[in-house]
């Protein structure tokens, strides 16, 4: 579905004056890679789970699948979705094609309401089309994430929690009907209680869409869903595979053994049920 090769991403280079006068310490600092030599694949209708602690690159690796190049530029590598290289395609043209992304920190926007957000992404899909069935297809979309419908009335703005915001920003993504779901850290601002809830929505749209999902998360939990996963440390990818055998890397290299055992057990449970 989409596949990663050899993949370097740099801090993006200004190319204004005053970068130009830069000294050498910064022009130093400015080429080192955040992503080194990064290889995934990731299957139709998997949840692949990108691994890995604070820093370790998995947001800048959602900015460059998707083409965000404000703040990073790819220097090396490809991706390639569905058999197309996409490597110089603008965000909107990969949007196109199928690929969504759920922020880790969604936008704000003043001034907008939730459905005239939601409406976007029903844009972006194609559906122009004003009336009822905008406004029942962007209610159904908060209910499927666990909000009730009077939040299409709300604003888009400080008011709302960070949990109902992250709910609201994968609702968006679901709107769209992606081939590839990126989402980052969508359990992050979540209850402990309400994770497995979102697992749920996750595999639910899944089967519906028929979409894989890139599930960025430190969470051992994410397991209950996900059929592999790859750890990200320093930039560069540890291990890539079945997602157990990952998690069971993840918690060693973090000294959290306990938790890996629980994990263990825990999901094991779960398989036997
Ligand atoms: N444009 C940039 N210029 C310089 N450094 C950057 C840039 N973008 C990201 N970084 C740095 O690259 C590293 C990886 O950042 P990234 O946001 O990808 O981490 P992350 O794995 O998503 O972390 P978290 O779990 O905290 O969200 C961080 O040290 C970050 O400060
Ligand atoms: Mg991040």
């Amino acid at each position: 579905m989409i596949r990663i090769e050899n993949l370097f991403v740099a801090p993006k280079e200004e190319l204004d004056e005053i970068k130009k006068e830069a000294s050498s310490v910064d022009k130093k600092k400015s080429s080192k890679y955040l992503l080194w030599n990064i290889n995934i694949e990731v299957g139709k209708n998997e949840i692949h789970s990108i691994l890995g602690k604070n820093g370790s690159g998995k947001s800048t690796l959602a900015f460059a699948l998707m083409g965000l190049d404000s703040r990073i530029e790819i220097k090396k590598g490809k991706i390639i979705f569905q058999g197309k290289d996409i490597t110089t395609k603008k965000p909107f043209e990969r949007a196109r094609l199928g690929l969504a992304m759920a922020f880790q920190e969604p936008a704000r926007f003043e001034g907008l309401s939730v459905e005239e957000f939601l409406f976007l992404s029903l844009k972006l899909r194609g559906q122009n089309n004003f009336g009822q069935n905008r406004k029942k297809e962007i209610e159904k979309s908060l209910e499927w994430v666990g909000l009730e419908k009077k939040f299409a009335k709300r604003k888009l703005d400080e008011k709302l929690s960070g949990g109902e915001r992250k709910r609201i920003e994968l609702a968006s993504v679901i709107l769209m009907k992606p081939k590839v779901m990126i989402l980052d850290e969508p359990d992050a601002s979540l209850d402990i209680i309400v994770y497995n809830e979102l697992y749920d929505i996750l595999l639910k749209t899944k089967e519906r869409i028929g979409c894989s999902i890139i599930l960025i998360t430190h969470r051992e939990e994410a397991g209950l869903i996900a059929d592999k996963a790859t750890l990200i440390e320093n930039g560069k990818v540890v291990e890539s595979g079945p997602f157990r055998k990952v998690m069971r890397t993840y918690c060693q290299r973090e000294g959290r053994k306990e938790r890996c055992y629980e994990m263990k057990v825990f999901l094991r449970k779960k398989s036997n049920n």
